[in-house]
């Protein structure tokens, strides 16, 4: 098995690149606790103490965008599954407020090659999306999509964590931001400021839907020796990197940075991967955090 796939955590549903492999979900739960890890994966993980050189450490932070940039050149647009779920786990996102005659306006931070965006305008095309992402590459797929109208939709290249949304979108006047296994990808040291940036934009009430990797979620346990870079954060094979999020750390986050927690849950999922015969504990974390 292709050992950068599993770095992303084979089992299907987010972050499974591979359609052949016939995933399939045996339950998913959602709550409060963490997943306990079996006696060999607690030791696997204790035994993991080899820290990346600070030099590298330093060249992987330097080399972020481009890293992912050369991860849209190798993949195009075929890595990501759509994400067909957000309607169904994130309301808000159905609240299409013709009573008021103007539309729900949505960003997408770190909309990658829209996997997200896409599925979104198919079922409503009355919203309008903002997406912005750091890999030119993965915006430039985003604009040649056949589905991509600039009625419906404004695409642009930002990084989150340095470049001002306000260059791109009006202050207070997004309804709702869309944070996808994005955050993840940012550097623990800059993950405020990222915070920081769309608060401006968003409308007082307006919130942050958020979905990203869980502590001890299957993609954690997979990263072999010599890719930890710090606590809960690694780096895969290709420069990119994962931070694994328990819900303490993202509520401070948030709310350090200003935003009121609405809801902030663990999300518990065993898939069955049917070629393999694998059984596989993913951990993703799902919140609302809201601009008071
Ligand atoms: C795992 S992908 C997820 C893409 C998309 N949200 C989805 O659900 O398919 C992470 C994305 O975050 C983008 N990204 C990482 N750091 C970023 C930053 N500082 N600013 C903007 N985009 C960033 C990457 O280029 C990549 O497209």
């Amino acid at each position: 098995m292709n050992s950068k796939i599993e770095e992303y955590g084979i089992s299907g549903e987010e972050e499974n690149s591979d359609k052949s492999l016939h995933s399939e979900t045996l339950f998913q739960k959602k709550g409060h606790n963490l997943r306990i890890l079996t006696p060999d994966e607690a030791v696997k993980l204790q035994n993991d103490k080899d820290i990346v050189s600070e030099f590298k450490q330093l060249k992987l932070e330097k080399e972020a965008q481009k890293n992912w940039d050369l991860f849209y050149k190798r993949n195009s647009t075929h890595f990501f599954k759509d994400r067909h779920w957000t309607t169904r786990e994130f309301e808000e996102l159905k609240a299409c407020k013709e009573f008021e005659n103007q539309r729900l306006v949505v960003l997408e931070a770190g909309c990658g090659v829209g996997n997200c965006l896409f599925p979104l305008l198919e079922e409503d095309p009355r919203l309008f999306i903002y997406a912005c992402d750091f890999s030119p590459r993965a915006v430039d797929f985003v604009k040649k999509n056949p589905a991509y109208s600039e009625d419906t939709c404004n695409v642009f290249q930002c990084d989150l964590t340095k470049d001002d949304l306000r260059d791109n979108i009006q202050e207070n006047s997004v309804d709702v931001c869309t944070l996808i296994f994005v955050l993840s990808a940012v550097h623990p040291e800059k993950m405020h400021l990222a915070l920081q940036n769309i608060y401006k934009i968003l409308k007082p009430g307006g919130c942050i839907l958020f979905r990203d990797y869980g502590l001890n979620d299957h993609a954690m346990l997979r990263f072999k020796s010599g890719s930890k870079l710090g606590e809960n954060f690694y780096v895969r094979q290709d420069g990119t990197r994962s931070y694994f999020f328990t819900k303490d750390y993202l509520l401070s986050l948030f709310k350090k940075n200003g935003y009121k927690d609405v809801s902030n849950e663990y999300v518990l999922r065993e898939t069955v991967n049917k070629k393999e015969g694998l059984c596989v504990p993913r951990v993703f974390i799902q919140s609302k955090f809201c601009k008071s």
